[in-house]
């Protein structure tokens, strides 16, 4: 055989080499696109939200505006506690022209600040009387440094977490028996466990690592807070609207930024419509009115696992978060 015919025939089988590995990967691909799309929930009820009013942080954008341009849709009063007040003044501009809800305010609140949290709760009690679905959505993704708040805290842990912590606490008095709790969680809660002695990464910090405990927290932080007031006929579910194509899932590499714009957004990552399901199903659906302490995902309540199940975690992190505000804040924490 020369030289020609033998370089000829490995390229050949080259070439088939190259055609198995990239058939593999599109049929994994559709496989995957085919199975998300079929697994993805959708909320089934189209029930009226009139005379029901609903906060919701980190409404103006994303899984969040979504959901509230449904609440819009179905008659809800809503309050959006927003730290960037002119994207959210324009998104509910576009909202009320569709849905012709004019019944949506906008305020501010720097959901990692304390002081910013008990600024709007001043605010809102001027007019609010009741809250029928607080949604606790806000959040952030991971960063490459650790950064602090002026007040001293980690701040994906007061943004994802303690802010929110406290807002429910200052919140209380308005919200009444039936009224309904959702934190917004992520699946990546369900790889890591907390290390109470560092739960604000003083110790070597890893930005994903720091973003996924602050997503366990919302899990505990729902556990011990649907025991707290169960006995008050108050609600208090977690939502894992799964991987969402949103600026949430920004990257700080370029190459990341490159993956999961080309690949993981298109075939796998729901829209912001499909990510808010699950949310609107919480606030809405009736068969709900008396399930608590569950975490969701595509509609549906969903397992814990072995960490997230942690009988004593909730309760520790409960404590740990308390002794912070006590330290910070000049505001008293009741439930
Ligand atoms: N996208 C996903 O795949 C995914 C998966 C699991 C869970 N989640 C969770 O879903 C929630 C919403 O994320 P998204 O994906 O819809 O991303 P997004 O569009 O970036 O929404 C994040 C929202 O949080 C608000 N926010 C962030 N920091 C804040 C602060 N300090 N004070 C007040 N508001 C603040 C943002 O407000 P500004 O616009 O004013 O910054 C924005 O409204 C987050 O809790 C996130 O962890 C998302």
């Amino acid at each position: 055989m020369s030289d020609d015919t033998r370089f000829g025939n490995m390229l050949f089988e080259i070439s088939i080499v190259i055609f198995f590995i990239s058939a593999c990967f599109g049929a994994i691909a559709v496989g995957l696109y085919v199975y998300c799309k079929f697994t993805m929930g959708k909320c089934g009820n189209s029930i009226g939200l009139s005379n029901k009013t609903i906060l919701i942080t980190g409404g103006n954008s994303g899984v969040g505006l979504e959901a509230v341009r449904e609440f819009a849709r179905r008659g809800a009063r809503l309050i959006l506690a927003c730290r960037d007040v002119k994207k959210a003044r324009e998104a509910i501009r576009d909202i009320q022209q569709q849905t012709g809800n004019i019944d949506i305010e906008v305020h501010e609140v720097d959901i990692s600040s304390l002081a910013s949290v008990e600024e709007l709760v001043r605010q809102l009690t001027l007019s609010l009387k009741k809250i029928d679905v607080l949604c606790l959505h806000a959040g952030t993704g991971p960063v490459d440094s650790r950064q602090e708040t002026s007040e001293g805290h980690e701040k994906t842990f007061a943004t994802n977490h303690l802010g929110h912590f406290h807002l429910v606490q200052l919140l209380r008095p308005a919200l009444n028996p039936g009224s309904r709790i959702i934190i917004t969680t992520s699946m990546a809660h369900e790889y890591v466990r907390l290390d109470f002695e560092n739960l604000q990464q003083h110790k070597a910090y890893n930005g994903v690592l720091c973003y996924a405990r602050s997503k366990l927290m919302n899990v505990y932080f729902m556990r011990e807070l649907a025991q707290r007031l169960l006995k008050d006929g108050i609600t208090v579910n977690a939502q894992n609207p799964g991987l969402v194509h949103t600026s949430g899932l920004k990257n700080s590499s370029a190459l990341g930024n490159w993956l999961s714009e080309t690949l993981v957004a298109p075939v796998y990552a729901k829209t912001s419509w499909q990510g808010a399901q699950t949310l609107i199903h919480l606030a809405t659906s009736d068969e709900l009115d008396e399930v608590t302490g569950c975490l969701f995902r595509d509609c549906k309540p969903t397992r814990l696992n072995e960490i997230a199940n942690d009988k004593r975690a909730p309760k520790k992190l409960w404590q740990y978060s308390e002794q912070l505000i006590r330290n910070t804040s000049r505001s008293e924490t009741t439930p």
